[in-house]
């Protein structure tokens, strides 16, 4: 795993977007793994800026998301599908058949996740995965466990998460407690894996993660076993971390 040190928030999303118009200059027509909360914000904004400028070129590019919250229907203002297209798909050029999300309205949920599996598979499997990271270690929502799951999933999610999600919707009532996620071996067959970590709360998720044992209990520690993984981490979430 290579570690990036980002001075902060603004200087990480510059270098995780770097990464990304790399990897779409040197493969157009790449499968590019999308995550939405805050940690990609900042990414996104720069790829629009870069692609507004002609710098970057998506018409070639096929997406698939980590994830998307159970029983959200696209159009509602929190599902990942509306944050996609708010944060980045309405403002590059990505043909809308190449965009992917799981469905979070489909009524047969193993279905659904069977679809989705399909789907990645189908496209030849994603070369470069973007992940953010929770405090608890999860990576899409794969949340701490007693194993890594597999392929796409139907999770609960943590109590954890509900509560640090919250902040999205009106009431912690709102925040749906189920959600499809890619799973670990989704995750970990991606050939490049770009994870970004930013500010103090993630601290301890960062020196647990990248230093601690390979567990299931902190999903993002599996990472130390892919052999092409960058992380962007910022000095306030590297805080706990003296060797890096
Ligand atoms: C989002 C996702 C989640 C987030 C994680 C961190 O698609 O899969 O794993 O990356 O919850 O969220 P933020 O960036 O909001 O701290």
């Amino acid at each position: 795993m290579k570690i990036i040190r980002a001075k902060d928030y603004q200087d990480l999303s510059r270098k995780a977007a770097n990464i990304i118009s790399a990897q779409v200059i040197m493969k157009p027509d790449c499968v590019l793994g999308l995550a939405t909360g805050s940690s990609p914000i900042g990414t996104y904004q720069q790829l629009v800026d870069w692609y507004n400028k002609g710098d970057v070129d998506f018409s070639g590019v096929k997406s698939v998301n980590l994830d998307e919250y159970r029983g959200l229907p696209k159009s509602d203002p929190q599902s990942y599908d509306y944050f996609m297209h708010e944060h980045f798909f309405d403002h590059v050029n990505i043909k809308p058949e190449n965009i992917n999300l799981p469905n979070g309205e489909a009524p047969d949920p193993d279905a659904e996740c069977a679809r989705y599996d399909k789907v990645i598979e189908s496209l030849g499997g994603v070369d470069l995965q973007l992940l953010g990271c929770g405090r608890n270690g999860h990576i899409g929502f794969n949340e701490p466990g007693d194993c890594f799951a597999k392929g796409t999933h139907c999770v609960d999610l943590a109590e954890s998460t509900i509560e640090a999600n919250k902040r999205f919707f009106d009431s912690i009532d709102d925040v749906p407690r189920q959600a499809f996620s890619m799973g670990i071996q989704t995750i970990m067959r991606a050939r490049k894996i770009l994870i970004i970590i930013s500010g103090k709360d993630k601290a301890e998720a960062v020196a647990k993660g990248f230093f601690g044992p390979i567990t299931p209990q902190v999903p993002a520690s599996i990472l130390q076993l892919h052999p092409d993984v960058v992380a962007v981490v910022d000095e306030e979430a590297l805080s706990l971390c003296d060797k890096v």
